[in-house]
């Protein structure tokens, strides 16, 4: 049995966050829709409620009834969770005089709640709500307030139901996961046996199970997710997958050959096709963004799938898909956010089924699971890499010369990143070893690349643009080539790295002496919002 808790989503920026926190205290959690609660799942030990873009009273909340839950599972609600049952079962919340956002601290709690164990006292936490809550329902207490907030949380009486209205899941919520894990441990019980090597052992036999002896295609892109997905797969059914590896010319410097050589030593069975020319092809000219991701998508697809055909008698077509791609597709508020970013298809007169057994991971578990599998570390830690690769980081038209310029001093960009090592303590140190980096702490420190520093790293090639600059006694008249790091958790927001100034002197007299058609390096300070990660 595997033990689960169910988070049931009510649109929440921060939803997402909740579920890796719970994977963080190393057991299996589900994001479902608000009303979509599995009432049949013997293995659902304890349920969390998200908070809401909405209020109780707009009319168009999220309403559910949780009456067949309530009692008989463990419950907390955060934010406009604990609103929400406040409101349902006879309480009352209200429009706050003013927004109640920022950090808070927990004047008063009581210290043998359950849901409070090990608190300190004025324990710091993170409010972010427009209504509160003004009374609580008969028969419910409050457990613990802030000096504005009066219920910042509370319990029904004799029954497993809490209530918190600030939240937990985020890092300026100082002791939120001590909070979680009373909850998701203490209170709902969980054994804490969800790992990456529990993960590896019972995923190996069910796509045994699942796949018996059909054969098995997948599209390899170089990234972290498909090549996990690539070699979990290998591990239970080996030869019976093949791997299908396209070029289409827009990969990092000499990453074609050197990631199929990586995969060839993993003993992957992999059809490396270099397709390149054609997508040079059918690029020229082009420099509208979207149109290149058009061009490239339809090219993948057909040159994917000339080579899929090949493949006699594959009944299935495996993918690296995680979860936070399909909580993306899910968002139950109806946003799209980020409809370019799926390229490929399937060849559909093959009728192949899919299958995508990194489903339930989010990204730094994948890590996990490809260490697990004893994956070498550059390509675990490989940064995220678009589809369309350096076509959307070359403003305007595309050509081969423009690619080599910048692969050329990308390549510079990234080496220098990996090499130039850093000391990190406190916060930063904690938030690089929880993206999975395997680095020693001693004495509170851990050293670490500037490349695992970075959530993503790249350079951007300023095609349309030109500058003027001197070298030798010569005028030139070139282009421009942007640097691009980001740290994140999610790729969903960004903030611009901190990187080195003596860093980017270096990486920058490094560019404009070696790469012929590069006079001029700029360091990009946006984060995201508003702007994106890509630039185009
Ligand atoms: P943006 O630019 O939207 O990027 O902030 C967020 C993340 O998505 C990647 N990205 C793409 N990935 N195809 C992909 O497979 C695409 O067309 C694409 N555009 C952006 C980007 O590198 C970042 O990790």
């Amino acid at each position: 049995m595997q033990q689960k808790i169910i988070i049931l989503d009510f649109g929440s920026q921060t939803t997402q966050l909740i579920g890796r926190r719970v994977r963080e205290l190393d057991t299996f959690c589900e994001i479902l829709p608000y009303n979509k609660f599995p009432h049949d799942d013997p293995d659902v030990i304890g349920v969390i409620l998200s908070g809401s873009p909405y209020s109780v009273y707009d009319p168009e909340a999220f309403k559910v009834d949780l009456s067949a839950i309530r009692g008989r599972l463990p419950i907390l609600g955060i934010c406009y969770g604990a609103q929400y049952m406040s409101h349902i079962y006879g309480g009352k919340v209200e429009p706050a005089g003013s927004r109640e956002y920022g950090r808070a601290h927990l004047c008063s709690f009581e210290s043998d709640n359950a849901l409070f164990r090990g608190f300190e006292p004025d324990s710091q936490v993170w409010m972010s709500h427009g209504d509160t809550i003004t009374a609580i329902p008969d028969g419910f207490r409050c457990i613990a307030s802030t000096d504005k907030v009066k219920y910042a949380a509370y319990q029904a009486a004799n029954e497993p139901l809490w209530g918190v209205q600030f939240h937990p899941e985020v890092f300026h919520s100082l002791q939120g996961t001590q909070l979680l894990k009373n909850f998701v441990v203490d209170i709902c019980g969980s054994r804490q046996d969800w790992s990456a090597a529990s993960f590896v052992d019972a995923t190996v036999a069910e796509l045994k199970a699942q796949l018996g002896d059909d054969r098995v295609i997948l599209g390899l892109s170089g990234g972290v997710d498909s090549s996990v997905a690539a070699v979990l797969l290998h591990r239970a059914i080996g030869k019976n997958l093949t791997c299908i590896f396209v070029d289409h010319g827009m990969l990092r410097k000499n990453e074609f050959s050197s990631v199929l050589h990586d995969y060839e030593c993993l003993g992957l069975n992999v059809i490396g096709v270099d397709a390149s020319e054609k997508f040079f092809a059918d690029l020229a000219g082009v420099t509208d963004p979207e149109q290149k991701r058009k061009i490239i998508g339809r090219d993948f697809v057909e040159v994917f799938n000339a080579e899929a055909r090949k493949i006699e008698g594959a009944k299935w077509l495996a993918q690296g898909t995680i979860y936070p791609d399909r909580i993306e597709s899910l968002n139950i508020t109806g946003k799209v956010i980020k409809s370019h970013h799926n390229v490929g298809g399937l060849p559909e007169e093959m009728h192949l089924s899919l299958c995508e057994p990194l489903r339930w991971l989010f990204k730094d578990e994948v890590r996990r699971v490809g260490r697990q599998l004893g994956m070498p570390e550059h390509l675990i830690t490989r940064h995220p890499f678009p589809g369309p690769g350096l076509a959307v980081r070359i403003l305007g038209d595309i050509t081969p010369e423009r690619v080599r310029i910048l692969q050329d001093a990308d390549d510079i960009y990234i080496r220098g990143l990996r090499e130039w090592k850093v000391r990190l303590s406190g916060e930063e140190a904690r938030r690089v070893l929880a993206a999975g980096v395997p680095a020693e702490m001693t004495d509170g420190e851990i050293e670490v690349s500037l490349y695992d520093q970075v959530w993503q790293a790249g350079a951007v090639l300023l095609a349309t643009v030109r500058s003027v600059g001197v070298m030798g006694d010569e005028r030139t008249y070139e282009h421009p080539v942007a640097l691009r790091a980001v740290t994140s958790t999610d790729a969903m927001t960004a903030d611009w790295a901190h990187l080195p100034y003596d860093f980017m002197a270096r990486v920058s007299n490094d560019i404009i002496n070696h790469v012929k058609g590069v006079n001029r390096v700029c360091y990009d300070i946006s984060s995201k919002p508003p702007s994106t990660i890509e630039w185009e």
